[in-house]
Order: structure tokens, then sequence, then C-alpha cells
């Protein structure tokens, strides 16, 4: 194809490469020249158990296809061991996809702690650790790719998520920073919430809408986010069914009271319908932006 978007050179670790968005991901980079490190821990969707099948099987069906990969077994938990394996293989890390997941679902009064810890420590801990790892060597490199997969389910809560939904905005927040401590090196880092069907949600869509929402969908987004001539970074993106589309902050004009003076909770009440119109709403991009409002309100009284 001409002015294919390649990889070639470029060493990718996918995790939760075994299964769903994921093992799309892989396959993906991987015909277009990368090597990829298929990181796949194997259990439940519950997070319980380990194998070596799911991993395996990808790194076949690459190699099927004429690709190079290498399987890894390891819970994002042990990110360190994952990168080292890239770098033990392939040499190097250039791009990552922080995509490994569980579910555990269950409404908050029920919530257990092991409930919480437990999808706090895939989704938010192992995108920290598999992520530190790699850092280190893209900066050095003055090149790097980062995709972290949060999830409509942060962004907006769902009920029986809290667990899921807090672990998966952390990681925005996570890739907000990151996005501004990388940019001087190249190293650029956005955020997708997918929707695909797979086996994490298949029991939670219809059957026949389950088969039509491919995780194939999700991957042209982030192969081109993965890519060296992308400049997009701090992006968060909804992608699935093959719409694409990007997300960002809005804030009201609010209403500025005179910070000399007391004011009151009434004063709040009589200023609401101010306070939360969205009309000719703002789209702060910084923390600079958010802090501007409020010296702009203390200078102008
Ligand atoms: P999936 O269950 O098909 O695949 C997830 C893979 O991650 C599995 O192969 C699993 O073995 C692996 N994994 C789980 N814990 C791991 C660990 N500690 N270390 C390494 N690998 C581990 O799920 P799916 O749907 O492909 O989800 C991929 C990502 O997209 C997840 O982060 C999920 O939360 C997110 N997502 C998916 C949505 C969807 O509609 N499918 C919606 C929103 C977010």
């Amino acid at each position: 194809m001409a002015n294919e978007l390649r990889f070639d050179g470029r060493v990718a670790v996918v995790t939760g490469a075994g299964n769903g968005v994921g093992r799309s991901h892989a396959l993906l980079l991987a015909s277009r020249g990368a090597k990829v490190v298929v990181n796949d821990l194997g259990g439940s969707r519950h997070g319980e158990g380990k194998s070596s099948a799911a991993a395996d099987s990808v790194v076949a069906e690459i190699k099927a296809a004429g690709g190079e990969a290498v399987a890894n077994y390891d819970s994002v938990e042990d990110g360190g061991k994952i990168v080292q394996n890239a770098l033990d293989t392939f040499g190097g890390v250039d791009i990552v996809v922080n995509n490994a997941g569980i579910l555990r679902d269950v409404s908050f009064h029920k919530m257990t702690v092991q409930d919480w810890d437990l999808v706090y420590r895939v989704h938010l801990n192992g995108t920290f650790r598999v992520t530190h790892a790699a850092w280190p060597h893209m900066r050095e490199k003055g090149y790097g790719r980062v995709v972290m997969t949060a999830s409509a389910s942060g962004i907006y809560g769902n009920f029986g998520q809290a667990n899921y939904s807090a672990a998966k905005l952390g990681i925005y927040g996570f890739a907000n920073s990151l996005t501004i401590e990388g940019r001087t090196k190249n190293l650029h880092v956005n955020t997708i919430a997918p929707v695909a069907g797979s086996r994490m949600t298949e029991t939670m869509m219809p059957k026949e809408v389950v088969e039509i929402i491919k995780s194939e969908y999700v991957s042209p987004l982030v192969a081109y986010l993965c890519h060296e001539s992308c400049q997009e970074t701090g992006g968060l993106f909804e992608v699935g069914g093959g719409w694409v589309t990007k997300l960002r902050w809005e804030r009201t004009k609010g209403h500025g009271f005179n910070p000399k003076l007391p004011f009151t909770p009434e004063d709040i009440a009589g200023k609401w319908d101010r306070i939360v119109d969205f009309t000719n709403a703002d789209h702060p991009v910084t923390t600079e932006d958010s802090v501007q409002a409020v010296l702009v309100n203390l200078k102008s009284k």
C-alpha cells in the first residue's frame, strides 16, 4: 500500500495482548513491521489464574503471518519484567500500549476491599509499572509512544464499576502529567476509551452487538497514535464500531464573587444558574489555564 504507516525497527510492548482489543493491536502493529512483546497473564476476566496459552497463540499468529513477536506471561504488576523482556529480546522499547484489564463488577455497597485492590493493581498500578520501566529508555532515546486504555465507565461512571471507574480515570490523570513531562523528549502519551465486543463485554452487550463491534475497529487509532508521524499528545479518544472521536474539558464562564467581601451559600444559590450555564463555555487545557481564571477574578475586584 502506498504511504503505509510502517513500524519497521520499532519495538512495541502490548499488555493484555492475548485476547480481545490487545490481541488486535499486537497483530496490526506486527503486520506493519513492529517487533512485538505479546504480554498476557492468561487469567480469567475476573483476574483469577494464569496461563501461557493466550500470549502463545497470538505470537504464533504473528509469526505465521511473517511477523516478529515474543510471548511474555508476567502480570503488568511486574511491569519491569515485561520491559526487560523487550530489551533482552529486541534491544529496546519504543511503543507501550497499556491495555491489560480485568473486571470485578459489584455495586459499591457490596464491594470488598479485595475487589477494589485487584482492579486498582491491574489497571492503574499495572499501567504505572509498565510505563515506569519503559520511560527511562524512551527518554534516553528521545522517542516514545504510549497509549493508555481508559473507559467510558471512568469518564461518565457506570453502575457496579466504582473500582474500575476510579482506576480508569486515574489512568487518564496519569497520562495528563506524563504528556507534559514527555513533550520535550518526543514522548507522546494518549488515552483511549474503547468499545468492543470481547470476553470482557460479552455478558454486558447483546450477543449480536458483541459480534459486530469488533476489536479490530479500535486498533487503527492506536497504531496511528503509536506512529512516529503522529504529533498528537495528551489526547483522550472514544473509539469503537468504526467511530473515532476526541474529548476535551469544558468550563462555564462561572461567576466571580468579590473575594475581599464575604460571600455566602445563599450568594452561591443566587448565582447558580450562571455557575452551571455552559453558554460560550471555555475549554481549558492546562493547569495554568485553570489558575489563570482565579487570578483574573482576584485582580479584577
Ligand atoms: P479481554 O478480557 O478480552 O482482554 C484483556 C486481556 O488482559 C486478557 O487477555 C487478560 O488475560 C489480560 N490481563 C488481565 N490481567 C492481566 C495482568 N495482570 N497482566 C497481564 N495481562 C492481563 O478485554 P478487552 O475487552 O480486550 O479489554 C482490553 C482493555 O480495554 C482493558 O483495559 C479494558 O478495561 C478496556 N476496555 C474495554 C472495553 C470494551 O468494550 N471491550 C470498554 C472499555 C475499556
